[in-house]
């Protein structure tokens, strides 16, 4: 039989693999994608083998599930709420938690916040991306104090491993995945064998040991984490951490987890002593002004369970060139262009010669529709140049007949609204029914119909 090839051909976008070369992969649908790596001859037989001269006096048999005694949750407190939130309540022992994010977003500095943060417990931060002395300075900015937490600049796995068995820590972080080696392979760090093999190790440390690891990974470009897709399905949490780098505040949000909801969403600021967890984000999603200006909304949102009061800024002012020029950010453009659409056909006006600039400040990108009513209120509030009071908040869908749609969750965006002290909400009148019968301190204004905005806020 022909020896088998040493190296294959990796999709480095899904980490598909094949013999030959190919322009287009077959898994993905991405072109150029392949790169030639290093592999092992027998890998994949040689594990398998073991497998089964060890099978036969292995003791791990199959077992009825009803057998099997149940652990207790025994979740780790992270000290950061916000963390503790995305992680569906804490660490769990042996976890593998993938942290994902663009360069400069701040991964490195919540992950040595986090390491300095438990100084009763050996935390060992494994660095293949910075020195230790790059690492100091960062920790002394951030103000924390621990006795045990060590630092490693190692990238190789071996040595990692070796440098873990003396140290015992009780939690592993490593910075980033992207820069591991195994010396079972070949190819160079970053490649899609290196990344998976890395993984496969840490994930076998961590399942063996019980120590939860945390791995920071690159993102890519189009805002995917860098590396073959397998290494969001071998580890058992990611979270990314996503946010404008020009706006202080970041989003850390969990887009799996086995041991929690991805509904889940923890929000930081990037100060210059670290990051700061914030409690409350609806009083810094809204800007300070003094006098009332027009063409800025409130709308109640959800950034996963959690209710959020967002600012809406609109600006309508008449083209300059023949074609009006529709600009959002933080919002979808063609809900935008819905939207003006159906102010014109219901509500009469005239927006076809208008240019509409949309905001949603603080650098949020919202998805959630019911922010559609505050849009068009602060659209038709610049129109008319009328302010709307910074007391109203506003929480339904906009239907393309002018009709004011119930959303989910109205409880929460109305208990968020008068928490923080609003006078009154917009919802649709749909919504009412399913509201529990109770007395709101905040004034409830049902409407049905865009018409009934227009009147009741502008007239
Ligand atoms: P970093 O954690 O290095 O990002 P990542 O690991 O995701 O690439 O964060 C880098 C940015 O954060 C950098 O632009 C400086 C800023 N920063 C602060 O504003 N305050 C701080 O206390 C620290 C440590 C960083
Ligand atoms: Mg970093």
């Amino acid at each position: 039989m022909a020896k088998k090839s040493k190296t294959a051909f990796f999709c480095q976008n899904c980490g598909y693999q094949s013999p030959k070369y190919m322009g287009k992969c077959p898994s993905c649908q991405q072109w150029n994608t392949f790169e030639e790596e290093l592999v092992m001859p027998d890998t994949v037989p040689a594990a398998w083998s073991q497998q089964k001269k060890e099978g036969a006096n292995r003791s791990n048999k199959p077992r009825k599930i009803a057998e099997i005694e149940s652990v207790n949750e025994n979740r780790s407190d992270t000290g950061d709420a916000e963390l503790n939130r995305v992680l569906g309540g804490g660490i769990m022992p042996g976890s593998v938690v993938l942290l994902g994010g663009e360069p400069g977003i701040g991964k490195s500095t919540l992950m040595l916040e986090l390491a300095l943060r438990l100084n009763t417990i050996n935390v060992l931060y494994v660095s293949g991306e910075e020195s230790a002395a790059q690492i100091k300075s960062r920790a002394e900015r951030l103000k924390h104090q621990s006795e045990s937490c060590y630092i490693l600049t190692e990238t190789q796995t071996q040595q990692i491993f070796a440098q873990i068995a003396e140290l015992e820590p009780a939690l592993l972080i490593v910075d980033s995945i992207q820069t591991l080696a195994s010396n079972k392979l070949e190819s160079a760090p970053g490649s899609v064998s290196q990344v998976r093999e890395c993984t496969a190790e840490l994930l076998q440390f961590a399942k063996e040991s019980a120590t939860p690891v945390f791995l920071i990974g690159h993102i890519t470009k189009e805002g995917g984490l860098a590396g073959p897709k397998v290494l969001e399905h071998m580890v058992d949490t990611v979270l990314q951490f996503e946010g404008d780098r020009h706006m202080s505040y970041r989003i850390l949000r969990t887009v799996k987890n086995r041991f929690g909801s991805t509904a889940e969403l923890g929000i930081y600021e990037m100060m210059s002593v670290g990051l700061r967890q914030v409690s409350n984000p609806s009083e810094i999603l809204i800007s300070q002004r003094d006098g009332d200006l027009s063409g800025i909304a409130l709308g109640a949102t959800l950034e996963g369970n959690r209710p959020l009061i967002v600012e809406i800024q609109s600006l309508v002012s008449s083209a300059a060139y023949g074609t009006p020029q529709r600009s959002c950010t933080g919002f979808d453009a063609r809900r935008l262009n819905m939207l003006l659409a159906v102010l014109e056909k219901r509500g009469g006006f005239r927006l076809s010669l208008s240019d509409v600039f949309l905001n949603v400040t603080g650098g949020l990108k919202i998805e959630d529709p019911a922010i559609d009513l505050a849009v068009c209120a602060s659209v038709i509030s610049s129109i008319n140049d009328i302010s709307i009071s910074g007391k109203m908040a506003f929480a339904a869908e906009v239907g393309l007949g002018g009709e004011i749609r119930a959303v989910n969750k109205i409880e929460n965006r109305i208990a968020e609204a008068e928490k923080l002290g609003f006078e009154a909400i917009y919802i649709s009148k749909y919504a009412v029914k399913s509201l529990p019968e109770k007395k709101y301190k905040i004034k409830i204004k049902a409407i049905g119909k865009l018409e009934e905005l227009i009147e009741q806020v502008f007239l």
